[in-house]
């Protein structure tokens, strides 16, 4: 039903390689994330083979030794495993010799490194792996892997596709739904350690006495789990509740009164991580209400929170319809003469690309352009522009690309990756931002290839180079437990997917097509919004003669803000690579591709691939019958069926469009649209 996730723990088609004698830890008295920790392995061996491991006295051969720096001294002084220099979140699975024989060892320098181990010695354990003899060493790349819900606290989910926002703020604080314990298990054994409650769109009632004792209950279930709370704030929170004449941040009542608010929150959740703010964006309050700067409003803000240790995540995600300037420019514009401007505990977090989660962007040009500033890249893991939750689209492929592209800001091999975790800037704070796709519904994510989007943002978040196809074939496994074939087709099917959404709704760079406001189905016909920056066409730009938005020199020269030689690569249509080509240009339709064909023909071409690349999906699906249960058979089938009729709506509606513009036929032999 979908409702494990990738924590099913069913018996790999292989068998259970190593079960584990006992269990032994180093401490008499383990903490909550130990406990927890051993809680999952009941769970999961229960499961994976009908019992539960025992408990053992002392590490012998065949046992599971568990160990951290503060649960070591139970071992013999000659068994104590060195857990030292593994990090703050690190841990190793290797082999401990013992007087009786090997055993397997988990081993974390912190109790929340340790508890990672387990869970990825349960997930090797599922997949069929043996444990025996291994010897893991993993530490993640990034402090803070975050998910970021856009929950309203009437649990409607801004952009959410999976019912209603999981925090049921009415019954909490006194009753805590297990699904919030079960959350955050899912989130642990992918990494993640921070969840941002709230809406970016932000309710200052969260940050009201009763809502903070209902924070602080779920803080609570989560701490276990090595996960923080964070939540949005409003900037006018200081007027909406306190009728302060002003929320200046300068002034010092205001500041006295996010100093009063985070000492009081640090009362009720002394491990509270901080304030993600989305300020002076899409109508939202902020310091340039007051003439000041995004500096000075974050650093009012992270002063509040600096004595606590908490952080301040600072969106740059800002636009303003009354500015001329193309909207894509405007973050860098605005950000960059900040750089330097921010106090050590603010992170300004950056969409993946300058315009909007589109199903391709370049990377955002603040990456790498930010030298003094830590810089968060925010991913939206919920398919706001993807096909909500009815498409498949496994995104793990787009975030590879924008982790993978090279800024060469400091030289070649300067990837987003690498300024992201602190690799090349050397920032000590460095952070991830997922935008959560999750909901009530029972399968958590809308469909249950969504599931997917979730499990793979946790692993990019941890280990930012990791290859999208590896963490694909790791949570198909974990997710349908199939033999190694099926696991294959669906993993096919996941490589595929996202390009197919690419080819049916923006081929070629195009972007922004989608109709205003639910940004579903298409509508690149939309021209008169009364707002340049939310009109399909201000994107696409499509007269009788040409298409695309000219951000070259000659145009809005967007492209200034890339660093050489992508400033002149993307500057000449000759060097552009095709799936940019109309995001940098303005192209006319007859213009020679490098296939040869006509920029129309190639477009037509790229609609067509799309349509019949999901009729493939719907094939190798059908193929695994008897291999998936039937009613996930039957779920994923149906909205398969869905995905190919909407494929074909886009293909349709989208060239019927461009033909009325352009007044040309359709290459010999294309079907005519519908
Ligand atoms: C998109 C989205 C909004 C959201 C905004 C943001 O524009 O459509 O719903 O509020 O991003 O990231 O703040």
């Amino acid at each position: 039903d979908g409702y494990r996730l990738w924590l099913r723990y069913t018996a790999p088609a292989s068998g259970v390689a190593f079960t584990p004698s006992n269990i032994v830890t180093g401490c008499d008295d383990p903490s909550p994330t130990i406990r927890k920790s051993l809680d999952e392995l009941d769970i999961a061996f229960e499961s994976l083979t009908g019992s539960k491991l025992p408990r053992g006295e002392a590490p012998g051969q065949g046992a599971l030794v568990l160990a951290s720096a503060a649960c070591n001294d139970g071992f013999a002084q000659t068994d104590r495993p060195d857990v030292s220099g593994l990090g703050q979140d690190g841990y190793t699975i290797s082999t401990l010799a013992t007087g009786d024989g090997d055993a397997v060892l988990i081993a974390g320098q912190s109790d929340a490194g340790l508890m990672y181990g387990v869970f990825d010695l349960l997930m090797r354990t599922s997949r069929g792996e043996d444990v025996r003899g291994l010897s893991v060493e993993e530490a993640p790349s990034v402090d803070l892997r975050l998910l970021n819900h856009w929950d309203n606290l009437d649990r409607h989910v801004e952009r959410g596709y999976a019912g209603q926002s999981i925090w049921n703020w009415h019954l909490l604080p006194d009753f805590l739904d297990r699904r919030y314990e079960d959350y955050a298990r899912a989130n642990a054994s992918i990494g993640i350690n921070g969840v941002s409650l709230t809406n970016v769109n932000a309710d200052a009632t969260v940050l009201t006495p009763p809502y903070l004792e209902k924070v602080a209950a779920l803080a609570d279930v989560f701490r276990p789990y090595g996960i923080k709370v964070y939540l949005t704030a409003r900037f006018s929170a200081p007027m909406e509740l306190d009728g302060l004449p002003t929320a200046d941040p300068v002034n010092e009542d205001v500041q006295e009164w996010w100093q009063a608010k985070a000492d009081e929150i640090y009362a009720r959740i002394p491990d509270f991580g901080g304030f993600l703010v989305k300020a002076n964006s899409e109508g939202q309050p902020g310091p340039q209400d007051y003439g000041r700067s995004h500096a000075e409003g974050a650093n009012m803000l992270a002063d509040a929170l600096e004595p606590h240790g908490g952080v301040v995540m600072w969106r740059a995600f800002v636009y303003s319809a009354e500015e001329p300037e193309d909207r894509v420019k405007q973050a860098y514009t605005e950000f960059k003469p900040l750089d330097g401007a921010f106090r050590d505990n603010v992170i300004v977090q950056v969409k993946n690309g300058p315009l909007d989660f589109q199903p391709r962007e370049p990377f955002h040009p603040l990456f790498g352009a930010m030298e003094d500033t830590p810089l968060a890249l925010e991913l939206q893991v919920t398919k706001e522009y993807l096909g909500f939750s009815t498409h498949l689209a496994y995104l793990g492929t787009l975030w590879e690309e924008v982790l993978s592209a090279d800024t060469y800001v400091y030289g070649q091999g300067s990837t987003v990756a690498k300024v992201v975790d602190g690799a090349l800037t050397g920032e000590p704070l460095t952070a991830i931002a997922g935008v959560s796709n999750i909901g009530s519904d029972r399968n958590w994510t809308g469909s249950h290839f969504d599931q997917a989007n979730w499990y793979a943002f946790g692993r990019l978040a941890w280990n930012p180079e990791a290859s999208a196809e590896r963490i694909a074939r790791d949570w198909a496994a974990l997710t349908f437990s199939t033999g190694p074939e099926a696991r294959d087709v669906i993993v096919d099917m996941m490589m595929a997917s996202r390009e197919a959404v690419v080819n049916y709704m923006t081929p070629l760079g195009l972007t922004h097509l989608m109709g205003t406001g639910h940004h579903y189905g298409p509508a690149p016909w939309v021209d008169d919004l009364g707002r340049a920056d939310w009109t399909p066409y201000y994107y696409h730009r499509a007269t009788k003669d040409a298409i695309g938005f000219d951000r070259t020199q000659t145009g809005s020269n967007a492209i200034a803000q890339y660093a050489e030689p992508l400033r002149e690569n993307w500057s000449d249509i000759a060097t552009t690579p095709d799936e940019l080509l109309l995001w940098f240009h303005r192209v006319p339709w007859d213009h020679e591709m490098k296939s040869g064909r006509t920029l129309w023909e190639a477009l037509v071409d790229h609609y067509d691939r799309g349509v019949s690349q999901v009729g493939e999906l719907k094939v190798h699906w059908q193929s695994l019958e008897g291999a998936i249960d039937r009613e996930r058979l039957r779920e994923v089938s149906a909205y398969l069926d869905i995905q190919a009729k909407e494929a074909r709506w886009w293909r349709d509606a989208s060239l019927a469009y461009w033909m009325s513009v352009n007044g040309l036929d359709l290459p010999a032999g294309t079907e005519p649209p519908a």
